[in-house]
Formats: C-alpha cells, sequence, structure tokens
C-alpha cells in the first residue's frame, strides 16, 4: 500500500510573527491578520463555528458540492493531481474522491503536523490515490514543491476562504493560482455571496456566542506570542457588514481606556477603539466571475443552492 510523503515548506519563524503583530498593532486603526485566530483552540472554535444554524456557508457550499459534483466531474474529468489548498482534515475533498477519480491527492495547509493523521487516515480508505502532505502558507504567496507532482492539475480551494483577501489580493492569488495549475489546469472555488445583512451578520456574530470567543482567542495568541498583558473581559466581539466595500468586518473593541504592553513597546487604545481582526469579503456571481476573467481564466462555470447564498465556481 502507497504510504503518504510529507513536505514542510519554509516556516515564519516567531521573530516573523512578532515583528509582523506589533507592526499590525502599531497601525491605524490597529490590525492583526485573520491568520493568528488559527491555533488549536483557535481551529477547533472554527469548527464549532461551522455547525452552527446561523453559520451557513459551510453547510451550503457542501450541500452544492454533493449536488453537483458529479457535473462538476464531468466537466473536469478524471486522473488529475487535486490540490488542497487549507486541507485541514482533508474532509472535503474525501468527499469528491469517488466521482472526480483523481491519481494524485496533495493536501497544502499551514502545518504539516494538521494533516499527518487525516492523510494516514484517507490513504488506507484510498490506498490508490497516492497521497502528499504540504506544508505552507500559501496566503502571501502560491509556491508547491517538487513532490505536489506535475499532471493535470485541479486546485481545490473551497470555504469561501478567498473571502480573507481583498479583491486586490483576491485577483493575485486567482493569477498565480492559475499559472500553479498549467496548462489544462483547473481552479474549483467556494465563494460567499452578497446577502441580507441580517443574514450575514448574524452569522458572524452567533448567539450562543462562539464566533465571539473564536475573534477573543486572538488575544490570547497576543499574551502568548508577544508577553502582552491582553485581558479578555476588556474586549467585545463586533462583527458588521460593510456595505461599502462588500465585507463582514471582525474587529476587537475596547470596552474602557487601555493600554496593550510588550517588551520594547506598547499600543494605547481609547473606549470603543477597535482592532481590526478578519475581513471577509461576499460576492456577486457576476463581480467573482469577472475576477476570475481578469486573472486569465477563459471559462467558468457556478453552481449555487436555491438560496444564492454561496456559489462554487470551476474555472479553466
Ligand atoms: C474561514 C475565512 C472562510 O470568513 O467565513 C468564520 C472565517 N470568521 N467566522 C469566514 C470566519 C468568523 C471564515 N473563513
Amino acid at each position: 500500500m502507497a504510504t503518504p510523503r510529507f513536505i514542510q515548506l519554509h516556516r515564519e519563524d516567531s521573530a516573523a510573527l512578532r515583528r509582523e503583530l506589533i507592526s499590525g498593532l502599531l497601525a491605524a486603526p490597529a490590525t492583526v491578520s485573520p491568520k493568528f485566530l488559527y491555533d488549536a483552540l483557535g481551529s477547533r472554535l472554527f469548527d464549532a463555528i461551522t455547525e452552527l444554524p446561523e453559520y451557513y456557508p459551510t453547510r451550503t457550499e457542501r450541500g452544492i458540492l454533493d449536488v453537483h459534483a458529479a457535473a462538476m466531474a464531468r466537466q473536469i474529468g478524471p486522473g488529475r493531481t487535486l490540490i488542497d489548498l487549507g486541507a485541514g482534515s482533508g474532509e472535503k475533498a474525501a468527499r469528491l474522491f469517488d466521482v472526480m477519480r483523481p491519481v494524485r491527492y496533495v493536501a497544502v495547509d499551514i502545518s504539516v503536523e494538521y494533516l499527518r493523521q487525516a492523510l494516514d487516515s484517507l490513504q488506507r480508505q484510498h490506498p490508490r490515490i497516492e497521497m502528499v502532505g504540504v506544508g505552507a502558507d500559501f496566503s502571501s504567496s502560491l509556491e508547491l514543491p517538487p513532490e505536489a507532482g506535475g499532471g493535470e492539475r485541479l486546485l481545490f480551494y473551497p470555504g469561501s476562504s478567498i473571502g480573507n483577501f481583498t479583491p486586490e489580493q483576491a485577483l493575485r492569488f486567482l493569477r498565480q493560482a492559475r499559472s500553479v495549475g498549467g496548462p489544462g489546469g483547473a481552479l474549483l472555488i467556494g465563494v460567499d455571496l452578497v446577502k441580507a445583512k441580517s443574514v450575514l451578520e448574524l452569522a458572524y456574530d452567533d448567539p450562543l456566542q462562539v464566533t465571539a470567543a473564536f475573534n477573543l482567542n486572538l488575544l490570547r495568541r497576543l499574551d502568548a506570542l508577544l508577553g502582552c498583558d491582553a485581558r479578555i473581559e476588556d474586549f467585545a466581539h463586533v462583527a458588521l457588514f460593510n456595505e461599502a466595500e462588500s465585507r463582514i468586518e471582525m474587529h476587537l473593541q475596547a470596552r474602557r481606556a487601555l493600554t496593550l504592553r510588550w517588551p520594547g513597546g506598547e499600543r494605547r487604545l481609547a473606549e470603543g477603539e477597535r482592532i481590526h481582526t478578519e475581513n471577509s469579503y461576499k460576492y456577486t456571481v457576476e463581480g467573482f466571475d469577472r475576477l476570475l476573467r481578469q486573472a486569465g481564466y477563459a471559462r467558468t462555470a457556478c453552481w449555487t443552492d436555491e438560496r444564492r447564498w454561496f456559489a462554487v465556481f470551476l474555472a479553466s
């Protein structure tokens, strides 16, 4: 039986992470990249979010893939190298194996350690698919090691994670995806769509407060990475839909005037002042199609749910 191979690409060291955090905290307004939301606890809290009735994206995307995977597979064809960007447990991609019939599965996630268990178990269930786990942070630039293999590539980027990029960054990312895909390459990507503000805001500010915990957990990362003295009780979770920018914004809002201190620096926050922690852009079908074409994709197809809340695009 085949065994998965694992490759870890360059990893950001904690000094670089610290520098990034500090420059964000000192900016106006204070900003922290959403990548800091995902430590071990943060990843679990995100998994819990996907179970919430108010958080529709994960469930809606799964519904679209379940109903239309066969139609997608007909356009894609079998024998591809399936490259899963942000694979996590690999569960989403694994649901596609039987219908897409890839020859190789390349799971990419920020840490190769997250991938070991998942790939070992997937490999037992699918002994004929060659499996490679790649640890890489593709948020700044999308590069793959030679072990990812050639052949016809299908990049899979589900979950609407593209929403964390600004439209300009998204365009850059899509261009890179097109070049990494190579000639004959394809991209299957999940995109969250614009909808009523009330629906969007409830999805990012749920009554059980799981999203609040997910956001506030960032303060624990500040403590761990910076030796900061942030107190969870001093901050409130804020999620709002910025219609002009077509994005959900998450912030941590100071409940009182306070100062964050770390060795060598500090950041004062007035009462009500916010640290911006995430953007989650929402697209129209037409708007995202335009972005794909701008990125150089010539053929696009799109599937949505009945409410048109979420879309899965296939671009080649
Ligand atoms: C993982 C970036 C797709 O934007 O919906 C969920 C993250 N933040 N609830 C999203 C998130 C708050 C999620 N993405």
